[in-house]
This record gives structure tokens, sequence and C-alpha cells, in this order.
């Protein structure tokens, strides 16, 4: 079993797309996967419409998804972190307690642009943005899923 952490800011908008995105294209008996925020703005609540829409759009359901905090438990709770951009890599790496768990972090696009450090920008303020991320998770989820 592989366990995967999908993390973002706000874990309304991007993270849950990376959860959404992995699950369908991995059997879950191999994978669990899960997605957090480094903020906790959103403690509690559905994914963002627009990310629900967009995913709805190439038939994935993410609205069984809650949106939570990430902590440092989930350190020894996953096996791999994939952080969203680099504040978020920036801010999970301050919660890091050792060496291990700071090689559990990996920036999501690095799957496609190895050692690019490449963002995926934040959709928040800008509706048009949620097909472009959930085109580049789509690719980055590809990728992760043909490791194992
Ligand atoms: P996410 O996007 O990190 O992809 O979930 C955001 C969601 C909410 C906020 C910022 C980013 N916010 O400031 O509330």
């Amino acid at each position: 079993m592989t366990r995967v952490l999908m993390v973002c800011l706000g874990n309304i908008c991007r993270s849950p797309l990376a959860e959404g995105i992995l699950k369908s294209k991995v059997s879950s008996r191999e994978y669990y996967i899960d997605s957090a925020g480094t903020a906790g703005y959103h403690v509690g609540s559905l994914p963002d419409a627009r990310s629900i829409a967009v995913a709805q759009k190439y038939g994935i359901d993410i609205t069984n998804q809650r949106c939570r905090q990430f902590s440092v438990a989930d350190f020894k709770r996953f096996d791999v972190i994939y952080v969203m951009d680099n504040a978020n890599r920036r801010d999970v790496l301050r919660m890091a307690q050792s060496e291990e768990d700071r090689n559990k972090v990996k920036m999501i696009l690095n799957e496609l642009f190895p050692n690019e450090n490449v963002d995926v920008p934040d959709p928040y303020y800008d509706d048009d943005g949620f097909e472009q991320v959930f085109q580049m998770l789509d690719k980055a989820c590809d990728i992760i899923a043909k490791k194992r």
C-alpha cells in the first residue's frame, strides 16, 4: 500500500483535484490517497464549486471530500507528500522533524518537469484557471500512477 498526500494552501481548489484525479487512475487496494491544506481557513468545507465542476466534467466526483489542515502527524501517515507550489513546500518543510520527513516532500509538477520546481498556479482568484490546473494535475498523476 502506497500512501500519498496532496497538499495545497486552502485544500479546496488544487489538492482536492489532485486527490480525485490520482484516485481515478489507481486501485484503492494499492493506494491510500488524501489531501490537506497548509492553512485552516476552510476546514470542514466541500471543495470549491469550480473544482467540483471541472472534475465532474471529466467524470470524477470529489464531493465526498472535506477540507482539513496539514499536521505534523501526516509525515508519519504518508509515504509521499506532493505539494502544489513552492510556498506549500516551504510551509510543509518547516514542520518536518527529520531527514526522512523532508525526503517525503515533492513538488507535484517535478513529475512532469524534473527539478524545475514549477508551481501549480493557484486558481482561487481566476475562474479560468481551473481547466488548466486540471490538465496539469492529470498529466502529473498519469506519471505518478505508472510509477509502481
Ligand atoms: P487552494 O486555493 O490552495 O488550491 O485550495 C486556495 C483556496 C483558498 C484560498 C487560497 C487559495 N484562500 O485564501 O482562502
